[in-house]
């Protein structure tokens, strides 16, 4: 037990020094918060209320937090578990909590987004600019015939008008669909086509490191045919190429707007309207189109943002550098902190361009308080070395969260004493696409956080662990699931509650929502997050399905039969590995493996695409026929091979051996 206090941020310099702070560190269990830090916000009595009456309290957060047309009289309805609603009599507007009410309170003129595009551009968008931005694109929607329930594709890069679209749509009650930016036009097809989009927002170009691709013509190519598609909106983004325009169908964002009546008010809407579908992967090839409505999502995004990071509107500067085509950019870029009224950073660009230096380079110029990232961007910006940051003065931060998988202890040694200079709380916060917000977080400054640990489940949340056997359990492994319904649950999967029962909600019955992780439980009743138990890859804290990846190599006509697994991977947690058999006589080259690569990347999106390629003659499979991953992962991480006594064909598993150990 320690309070690490300042006292380790000398070794920045010296890296040797740095090994040796960090390696003495590694031997703490525990941080208890830092004399230095204080607390903006008090948190015990929020937990006192959650544990005495979680229904109550929430109901408490939703009166004050959330500013309603008709009040609820209704809390939580469980009457159709695992159909659950929240506050379902209530009416309000989503984008009137994240706007209107802070510009009526005088803020308007409050920096909403300090934008900085790749270039080094800047922009500021406040409060007022983002409201009369969404009323008029909220018009120009209404124009093109959008109706609420009308569900609206979102394909643009990190720029202002990603908010605006989204807000615009909660506006009128038209659903958003977003599909994060460096996915493969193929890919928004495909969400575009399961979702009936009538109108999709896109952009000319994006820019990428100094190069800027073409992504409307792109869009043109693949979605082109689309019937339920009537119109598509393209920003002229930063990266401004222009673009083909089909007449009658397509148009200008700024034209859209320029026509458009300034006054759009907010459409008062039930707390149970859908607010948005995002696609994550699930364990087939076929995403799963998550929904979330709108009081619910909007308060477990609000009240987690504010108790998790400890935020005053008033004066923290926030950055979460995640992609608002992830749940994480939408609950944490969007919703969360508009609802909450901060000024926030948001980044156009990668991490490395202009160079390794520019994250800490924006956290100097903005006097970024909170700071929000990822573990596998962390493990990247060590490798790059602690120089980068080290040329800036970071001393604005007072928060540091992570998400997206577990951090190892020396990465998140590391944030603490070079980012963090040894003096803020890190709130490694756990949850999913499915949760809407964080369920298990450090409130930061008040919980005492061990390295790798997410910690304890915040007021309202109620995880537990279960054996394979549904048996719980207090201490030690199990199936992480989370018993009591919570606001910013998923409410179905789009146009499937078949899929939705059977994936979260059979195995331990209608009211026990089954994670998809497995935990551990230490002696304190701290959760330490261990994976996914299903056939979820996690690459960056990207969700991918084996299967998807699977169908995608498939595809191609040289392929006969494809497995994919997840290999360790020290940068991005894992990595994709895939064994291929080639159809008919072809032989695996270097040309052929950089063809499958390519030809994934067009079909789901760079990420997906396979760190490794093997070749198979054949693959192990028992003897029903389906494939051992087990034994492939074995392979893959060069372990000794598990139980082989089910297979088909043991000899397969032989010569595989004989191929990867001679290969690497
Ligand atoms: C899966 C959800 C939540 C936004 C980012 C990913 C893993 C997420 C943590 C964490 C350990 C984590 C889990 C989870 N995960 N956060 N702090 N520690 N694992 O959202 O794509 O829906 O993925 O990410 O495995 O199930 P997602």
């Amino acid at each position: 037990m320690t309070d690490t206090g300042v006292s380790v941020s000398t070794g920045l310099e010296n890296v040797a020094d740095l090994e040796a702070t960090l390696e003495s560190l590694l031997s703490v269990e525990r941080f208890d918060p830092s004399a230095a830090f204080t607390r903006r916000l008090p948190m015990d009595a929020d937990r006192a209320a959650a544990e005495a009456d979680p229904n109550a309290f929430w109901a408490r957060k939703a009166e004050e937090l959330l500013t309603w047309h008709t009040p609820f009289t209704q809390v939580l309805d469980d009457s159709n578990p695992p159909f659950y609603t929240w506050f379902a009599d209530g009416m309000l507007n989503l984008s009137e909590n994240c706007l209107d009410r802070h510009v009526a309170a005088g803020r308007g003129e409050r920096v909403a987004f300090h934008w900085h595009g790749e270039e080094g551009e800047r922009r500021t968008v406040t409060y007022a600019d983002l409201l009369a931005d969404t009323q008029r694109l909220a018009n120009g929607l209404r124009s093109l015939g959008v109706r609420a329930g009308d569900v609206v594709g979102i394909f643009l890069p990190m720029i202002p008008e990603v908010a605006v679209a989204m807000l615009a749509c909660a506006r009128i009650g038209a659903v958003h669909n977003v599909v994060f930016g460096g996915f493969a036009p193929s890919a928004v097809r495909e969400r575009m086509e399961v979702s009936d989009a009538k109108v999709l927002i896109t952009v000319d170009g994006a820019r990428r490191k100094g190069r800027t691709a073409p992504v409307k013509a792109a869009v043109d190519a693949e979605l082109g045919d689309l019937p339920a598609l009537g119109h598509i909106v393209v920003v002229s983004g930063p990266g401004g190429t222009g673009a083909p325009m089909t007449a009658g169908r397509d148009v200008w964002y700024h034209e859209l707007l320029a026509t458009a009546a300034p006054d759009c008010p907010p459409e008062p809407l039930s707390a149970e309207h859908p607010l948005f579908i995002l696609y994550s992967s699930g364990s087939t090839a076929k995403p799963k189109g998550i929904l979330h409505t709108t009081a619910g999502y909007l308060l477990g995004a609000t009240y987690t943002h504010r108790a998790v990071f400890d935020i005053d509107p008033d004066t923290d500067v926030y950055w979460c550098s995640a992609d608002v085509g992830w749940i994480t950019g939408h609950s944490y870029i969007v919703y969360g902190p508009l609802s909450n009224g901060v000024t926030s950073v948001m980044y156009e660009g990668a991490p490395d361009y202009p160079d390794y230096d520019i994250w800490w380079r924006l956290i100097e110029e903005y006097k970024v308080t909170v700071f929000y990232t990822a573990p596998t961007a962390i493990r990247t910006c060590i490798k790059w070395g602690a120089r980068y940051p080290g040329r800036h003065d970071l001393s604005s931060l007072r928060v540091l969260g992570t998400v997206g998988e577990p951090i190892n202890p020396k990465a998140w040694l590391w944030y603490h004493v070079v980012i963090g200079g040894g003096r803020c709380p890190i709130v490694d916060t756990w949850w999913q696409t499915e949760t809407g917000s964080a369920l298990i977080s450090p409130l930061a400054g008040v919980t005492s956080t061990k390295p790798g640990s997410a910690t304890l489940p915040l007021p309202g949340i109620s995880p537990a662990l279960l054996s394979e056997d549904g048996e719980p359990v207090t201490e030690g492994t199990g199936i992480l699931v989370i018993t009591k319904p919570w606001p910013s649950m998923l409410r179905t999967l789009y146009k499937d509650d078949e899929r939705f029962v059977k994936t979260y909600f059979s195995r331990f019955g209608p009211s026990t929502y089954v994670v998809g992780d497995a935990a551990r439980l230490d002696a304190d009743g701290y959760f330490w997050i261990i994976g996914r138990i299903d056939d979820v890859i996690n690459v960056s804290g990207h969700r991918l399905s084996t299967a998807e990846v699977e169908s995608a190599i498939v595809a191609h006509e040289a392929v006969a039969e494809a497995a994919v697994v997840a290999q360790y991977d020290e940068q991005t947690g894992q990595a994709i590995v895939a064994f291929v058999t080639l159809a008919g006589d072809r032989s695996g080259d270097e040309a052929t493996e950089a063809e499958l690569r390519e030809h994934v990347a067009r079909r789901i999106g760079k990420l997906a695409r396979p760190r490794r390629i093997i070749w198979a003659d054949d693959l192990p499979k028992t003897r029903s026929g389906k494939i051992m991953r087990r034994l492939l992962r074995d392979i893959a991480e060069g372990r000794e091979l598990g139980d082989v006594t089910t297979l088909r064909d043991p000899a397969v598993m032989a010569a595989l051996t004989a191929k990867v150990g001679t290969a690497r």
